[in-house]
């Protein structure tokens, strides 16, 4: 599976432990930036990010920022992109089982590395359960 990954300043140091974690884990990473703490603006990493999961050039994301809001409002921009919020392993599979989440987002400032290695695994890891979800996802685009 291949996973683009992207963060601004303040999700750095957790986006360059995952890709190594995640590419340990036998993933293949696409790091869309940023390249370190330096500060910079999300939405220059996250509209890559989008468009490589809306091309099928990644077969889904994980984006980082303090809080996870700004990484995850530029997402929802796309079209293609059901970008979805997570800090705690509940809502983390929940974000794949009900909404099919394409991009996890998380709030670097709020979680600790563990914490996202925790999340990213059960993003994963679960399925999405379709039926109603499915009728809720289709309605989602604007008319
Ligand atoms: C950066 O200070 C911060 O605004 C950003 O990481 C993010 O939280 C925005 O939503």
């Amino acid at each position: 599976m291949k996973l683009g990954i992207c963060s601004d300043h303040a999700g750095f140091e957790h986006k360059s432990r995952l890709k190594e974690w995640l590419a340990a884990e036998g993933y293949e990473m696409v790091d869309f930036g940023t390249d370190s703490t330096e500060s910079m603006d999300y939405p220059d990493v996250a509209h890559p990010l989008a468009d490589a999961v809306e091309s099928g050039r990644v077969d889904a994301g994980i984006a980082l920022c303090g809080t996870g809001n700004g990484m995850a409002i530029t997402l929802n921009h796309h079209k293609g992109i059901r970008a979805g919020l997570a800090w705690d392993e509940e809502i983390a599979a929940l974000v794949k089982e009900h909404n099919n989440a394409n991009v996890l987002v998380m709030p670097a400032r709020f979680i600790s590395y563990e914490k996202a290695c925790s999340l990213v695994k059960t993003w994963l890891e679960s399925e999405f359960e379709g039926g109603r979800h499915q009728r809720r996802i289709d309605k989602i685009p604007c008319r």
